[in-house]
């Protein structure tokens, strides 16, 4: 597993993507979102990104997990520009590379927490005793082994992202990506789902990478980055959001 060259911190890079260009055509106009854009994600680091609403930050996110194809520039992960290979290749990517997290859980409605926890394992071919294993040990470390047999509509807000967010790790990804995860949280929740974060982080060294709209959440990260005019530049916590 080579590091990238590009890094020159000595950090490791986990993921870069490096001078990504990406619009939308609609019917009456063409949206350029990003622009030659390029970010690096170390290994072990909470990063956060913010930006206006509409600048590109999930359209970032979905670049960097492999759900969407720059025009141009790469990703690069492990050295390779994953929008390079084979679609085996990108699948096999997003499965068990990425996690991802949304703002409103997307959990299944019809399935329990455990079963909702279990599904990326399954789908990757584990095998369930294993699946279901790792899905328990990750709703303990999340908090919600007292409601493993509840479905989503059995549980809080702040309950269905602690599930999302196993679901989320299941099959161990090198990096987690999480596209407003708070947004749809009281103050409370929220703060719980970034403490969780944290401990994740810190006892795993499990890499995130966190689209924020929230002052209180930017506070709390590692490192902050912002979207303005189609590119990623360092911005500080002081931010009026
Ligand atoms: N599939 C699409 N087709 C056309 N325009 C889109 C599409 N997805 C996003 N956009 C536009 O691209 C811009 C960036 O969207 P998005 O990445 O969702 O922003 P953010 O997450 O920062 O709010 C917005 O102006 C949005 O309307
Ligand atoms: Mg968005």
């Amino acid at each position: 597993m080579s590091d990238l060259s590009s890094c020159t911190t000595g950090k490791k890079c986990l993921i870069e993507a490096d001078s990504v260009d990406k619009s939308y055509s609609t019917k009456r106009e063409v949206i350029h979102v990003l622009a030659q854009t390029s970010l690096q994600v170390y290994s072990g680091e909470v990063l956060g990104i913010v930006g206006a609403s509409g600048v590109g930050k999930s359209t970032l996110l979905h670049v960097l997990g492999g759900l969407d194809k720059p025009l141009t520039g790469s990703v690069l992960f492990q050295g390779q520009d994953i929008y390079k290979q084979s679609n085996a290749y990108l699948e096999k990517f997003r499965n068990c590379h990425i996690g991802f997290v949304f703002q409103f859980f997307n959990l299944l409605p019809d399935f329990s927490a455990l079963e909702n926890t279990m599904f990326p394992s399954l789908i990757r071919n584990q095998e369930r005793r294993l699946a279901k294993e790792r899905a328990e040990y990750l709703l303990h470390t999340v908090g919600m082994q007292d409601r493993m047999h509840h479905t989503p509509g059995e549980l809080s807000g702040g309950e269905n992202q602690r599930v999302a967010l196993a679901r989320g790790l299941v099959n161990q990804p090198e990096l987690l990506l999480a596209d407003e995860p708070t947004g749809n949280l009281d103050h409370h929740a929220s703060d719980q789902l970034i403490d969780l974060i944290q401990k994740l982080n810190q006892e795993f060294s499990q890499t995130f990478v966190i689209v924020t709209h929230s002052q209180r959440v930017a506070n709390r990260l590692d490192r902050l980055m912002e979207l303005v005019d189609g590119k990623v530049i360092p911005t500080n916590h002081n931010l009026v959001m």
